[in-house]
């Protein structure tokens, strides 16, 4: 087996030609690149009857468009990347990938399967039969199976070939370093903890917009939805990194043991405080089925049975199609008595903001004086952080170099996946009623039933 910090010196990635590769792993190989971090051969594999040729060219396309091509950084790329064609489920793939990596004088492979989920299994079973696996790593895309039970039995499957320290399951959320700060900001000051737990904080809102919708994914997103796509995994993540105890160190372990009790506290979610849309135009996109149920939308009401946090709602919505792209968190404390100014009842005043994407702020609200006669307040906000550019070029960068350096801290441990798994489990196996919107708008106005008693949806600036 590899020994944990041991560099590998390969990374074969299935599904060269998909989606994933094109809008996000291309561009970050490119970064890695022009940092002289790319020492290594970089093998795609696809069933898509390419040649190496064709890759090269839908490398150029991926960084022109996702980040810019930089010429000296892409030449480095191109003589790193080596192409192999075939069926997933075929042996003969896998004998081809071994010549590769043979002829390379690559011992210890990272394996990175940016591929449907439904085909783990078999690429994991092939890994093993033609020895790929051998002192190497998998890197496994989210989401982690397809509920609990299936993500489960992928464990068995993935710990029959790979031993828990070569396993990495990504969550590109963790490499954000927005993410990162909620961390940071909680735990790295005073003033916020005493404040944090339900007798100052009213409720949480986390919203993930996106104004496009599944134009080019649509198969992918038809066997997937918003719940396996962004609130099991992403979004999930965010609410454990607000609700967590302190972890004991920063280290990786001590972290997601954190992650995983809280995660643990969060009751399984039931269809009562859902609500699920699908945008109007999604049963066209290709690739998705004319009646689909699958939901592009989806808003809930959960509830961090701790002690810390018993009867604090944290709402959490997601979508396709939505009137703009912006994640956003606002942890909103309760009103003040209004014994002394005596202003009407307002929201929104006291609040901890998270913008998470695409640009990155931590803002905090507060009431001051409005100038002039009276004693009358207005909403001013502190900007703690504000940078202009997102990072989830950087977030994959970032996790892909780490995964070659054997540095598994910012990927989910199983634990967490479970529990995450958990939570929605119920609701992803029955029936329960779809709202179609209209694209460009926040979503069906059923979701708002959710949020009456906390005065509505928090809207993103
Ligand atoms: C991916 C989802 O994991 O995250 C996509 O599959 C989604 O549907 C994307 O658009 C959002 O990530 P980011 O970093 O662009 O906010």
């Amino acid at each position: 087996m590899i020994t944990k910090n041991a560099p590998s010196d390969a990374l074969a990635f299935f599904g060269a030609t998909g989606d994933l590769a094109y809008k996000k792993i291309f561009p970050a190989l490119q970064s890695m690149a022009g940092r002289g971090q790319l020492t290594f051969p970089v093998i795609g594999v696809a069933k898509s009857g390419w040649n190496l040729e064709k890759l090269v060219e839908r490398a150029r396309a991926s960084v022109t468009a996702y980040g810019g091509l930089k010429e000296d950084a892409f030449k480095i790329l191109v003589s790193k990347l080596r192409y192999v064609d075939g069926d997933y489920a075929a042996s003969e793939t896998f004998t081809q990938l071994k010549s590769v990596l043979d002829a390379e004088g690559a011992s210890r492979p990272t394996h990175y399967l940016a591929i449907p989920p439904s085909l783990f299994p078999t690429v994991i079973q092939k890994l093993a039969d033609s020895n790929c696996h051998v002192d190497g790593r998998v890197v496994v895309e989210k989401p982690f199976g397809r509920d609990l039970a299936s993500a489960r039995a992928l464990n068995e499957v993935v710990h029959k070939v790979f031993d828990e320290s070569a396993i990495y399951r990504i969550d590109h959320y963790l490499g954000k370093e927005a993410v990162q700060n909620i961390l940071y900001f909680r735990f790295g000051n005073s003033f916020l903890e005493p404040v944090w737990n339900r007798n100052y904080v009213e409720s949480v809102q986390i919203t993930m917009a996106e104004s496009f919708g599944v134009s080019g994914r649509g198969k992918f997103y038809d066997e997937t939805g918003i719940f396996r796509d962004v609130i099991q995994n992403h979004l999930l993540q965010v609410v454990g990194f607000l609700a967590m105890e302190p972890p004991s160190s920063s280290s990786p372990d001590a972290i997601r043991d954190e992650q995983a009790k809280v995660l643990r506290t969060v009751r399984t979610l039931e269809k009562a405080n859902m609500v699920r849309g699908q945008f109007r135009g999604y049963r066209d996109e290709p690739g998705v089925a004319r009646d689909s149920y699958i939901g592009t939308y989806a808003a809930l009401k959960l509830y961090v049975d701790s002690w810390r946090w018993a009867g604090v709602p944290f709402f959490v919505r997601a979508g396709k199609s939505l009137h703009k792209t912006v994640t956003e968190v606002v942890v909103e404390l309760k009103t003040p008595p209004q014994v002394v100014f005596h202003e009407p009842s307002f929201s929104k005043g006291n609040y901890v903001r998270f913008r998470l994407g695409p640009d990155v702020q931590i803002a905090i609200g507060a009431r001051a004086k409005r100038s002039g006669d009276g004693m009358a307040g207005r909403p001013v906000e502190l900007a703690v952080v504000q940078q202009s550019t997102g990072d989830e070029m950087d977030a994959y960068e970032r996790l892909l170099g780490d995964a070659m350096e054997g540095d598994a801290t910012l990927f989910a441990r199983y634990d967490t996946v479970e529990a995450a798994w958990r939570i929605v489990d119920e609701v992803i196996h029955s029936a329960s009623d779809l709202w179609e919107y209209e694209p460009g708008t926040w979503g069906p106005p059923q979701a708002d039933k959710l949020v009456v008693d906390v005065g509505g949806w928090h809207i993103p600036q």
